[in-house]
């Protein structure tokens, strides 16, 4: 996958109706997508499989919908107004801004895929006799690409710990890193950007009160954390779950819908006891490594990354990497946020936000273990991975979208074969017997051929056709869209069929959360 596939992601999202870009007819705005019938359909879906998956398999776990608007002393308490910032550079030449510790990153990255290289020549030199450890320990090449990739996350560490922006400046200066646009070092200086919108409350100037909208659902559920406990009598270790928009004003937006302005994430705060944090963070990076490979996606495709630069809140951090059409780049963040946040809101707010142990007789302010998905970035993992261009055995070419079949927007196309001799009501009566339990597509124009591509290019996992045959006996053809195999059935065998193969429940019950 390149950035040519990325191209034809978005051009087929647009002409197949799952993204467009927002407010198109005014030359659109740059970072915010709006979703179509089958994107807003697969977005549900996924939303679904997350929140049946986290708060119906969970019994600890209840869920909230919390209001984008919050006071805003909450992000003077989350550390949002005084932390929340990008590091940003730009490049004199292209004019091109990039995020500093970014551009570090990827220069690490590359030092890294130097030593692959390396160890697939020394591969291919000395065949089974290769010793990948000893190679890895003795090569002076190596060694030399370890110290200077060590040395660089160190320097980059302690630079943002103690907010060092002329050490940060001076670290691409060193390593020469270029601009990938240009390729020139002809850079500005590294200066700190808050990502946060704010907007007004009130009616008039003089009344009204500075806002911000949310760059995070997480602060709508450790505000709400004493109420929902209470209410739902929830015992530690227990959690919240949210799925909603987040808003931010990204200044390097692009990559399509990977970095947007406006986005929604799914995320959980676990509440635990202090010291339990480590056996929680792992918990919850192989529970949720698993929900994504429950989808049925090639599991190498995926790939944990222990973050060395932690957030402000937090005391260790993971992300799950996907294989985007660019890149491995983070899909979800695990993150152990201490008790950061509740204390934070327990000091300004002057409220006890406390739990009190019933085994421990005593009160403390529960850890948090957070894990928090971008929905719209599902969505470009989903779509990115399941887009295929296929040359068939006629030589013809088909553009299919394998969307794991229990998402897919629409689960089953109804097609009758003739407009005319009564196919299309008997269609229409089939129809009828589905539609209350899934998302359908009725077509019957063109001909059969071009109606099971049109099907193809949305996803669509199974087609039904119906026939004179159909009139006769009660069978139709049904099509699989991954092996284009079609097998006769009776039309009471769909159901079954269906049932069996597309059922979100099924899918549930195979993470045996
Ligand atoms: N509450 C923690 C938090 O917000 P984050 O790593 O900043 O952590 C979590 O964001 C997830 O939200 C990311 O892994 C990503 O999937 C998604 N996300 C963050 N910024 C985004 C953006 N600008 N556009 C789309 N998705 C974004």
């Amino acid at each position: 996958m390149d950035n040519d596939s990325l191209k034809k992601i978005i051009s087929h999202s647009k002409e197949y109706g799952f993204i467009f870009p927002s407010s198109e007819i005014y030359e659109g705005l740059n970072a915010i997508y709006d979703y179509a019938h089958n994107g807003a359909l697969l977005k549900n879906n996924i939303r679904e499989y997350w929140w049946r998956s986290m708060v119906q398999l969970n019994e600890n776990i209840v869920g909230i919908d919390s209001a984008i608007f919050m006071h805003p002393k909450t992000w003077a308490a989350s550390g949002h107004v005084d932390a929340f910032n990008d590091p940003l550079i730009d490049n004199k030449d292209s004019k091109k801004r990039y995020r500093a510790d970014v551009l570090i990153e990827e220069f690490i990255e590359k030092l890294k895929s130097k030593i692959q290289k390396e160890v697939q020549k020394a591969e291919k030199r000395f065949k089974e006799k290769f010793d990948k450890v000893q190679f890895l320990n003795t090569s002076p090449k190596i060694l030399e690409i370890t110290n200077q990739i060590n040395e660089l996350k160190s320097r980059m560490i302690s630079a943002f710990e103690k907010d060092d922006l002329v050490e940060v400046k001076k670290i691409i200066d060193d390593m020469e890193i270029k601009c990938p646009i240009s390729g020139t070092c002809n850079w500005t200086e590294v200066r700190q950007f808050n990502l946060m919108f704010s907007t007004k409350l009130g009616a008039s100037e003089e009344s009204s009160m500075d806002l911000y909208l949310r760059p995070e659902t997480a602060q709508g559920i450790f505000l709400n954390y004493l109420n929902v406990q209470k209410t739902s009598r929830m015992k530690i270790p227990f959690g919240i779950a949210q799925t909603g928009k987040a808003f931010r004003n990204e200044i390097v937006a692009r990559q399509f819908i990977f970095r947007m302005r406006e986005f929604e994430q799914m995320e959980m705060q676990f509440f635990i006891k202090p010291g339990t944090q480590e056996n929680w963070f792992n918990h919850w990076k192989d529970k949720r490594l698993s929900w994504h490979l429950n989808l049925g996606i090639d599991p190498s495709l995926f790939r944990y990354h222990d973050h060395d630069k932690l957030a402000h809140y937090a005391d260790a951090a993971c992300d799950i990497e996907f294989n985007f059409p660019f890149g491995f780049k983070e899909l979800e963040g695990i993150h152990s946020r201490t008790d950061f946040d509740l204390k934070s809101h327990e000091e300004l707010s002057g409220k006890k936000i406390q739990y009190f142990d019933p085994e421990l007789d005593k009160n403390y302010t529960p850890y948090v273990l957070e894990t928090s998905i971008g929905l719209d970035r599902m969505f470009l993992a989903i779509i990115s991975n399941s887009f295929k261009v296929e040359t068939l055995e006629d030589g013809s070419t088909r553009n299919v979208m394998s969307i794991p079949k229990q998402i897919a927007p629409n689960k089953l196309a109804v097609l009758p074969l003739l407009k005319k001799d009564g196919l299309p009501e008997y269609a229409r009566k089939v129809m009828n017997e589905f539609s209350h339990k899934i998302n359908l597509v009725y077509d019957e124009k063109d001909a059969i051929g071009r109606r099971y591509r049109r099907q193809d290019a949305i996803g669509t996992p199974y087609c039904i056709t119906i026939d004179h045959d159909s009139l006769k006996n009660e069978t139709v053809t049904i099509r699989d869209r991954d092996s284009m195999k079609q097998d006769r059935v009776k039309i009471e065998e769909v159901k079954k069929f269906l049932n069996s193969k597309i059922d979100i429940s099924i899918w549930l019950k195979k993470l045996s959360w």
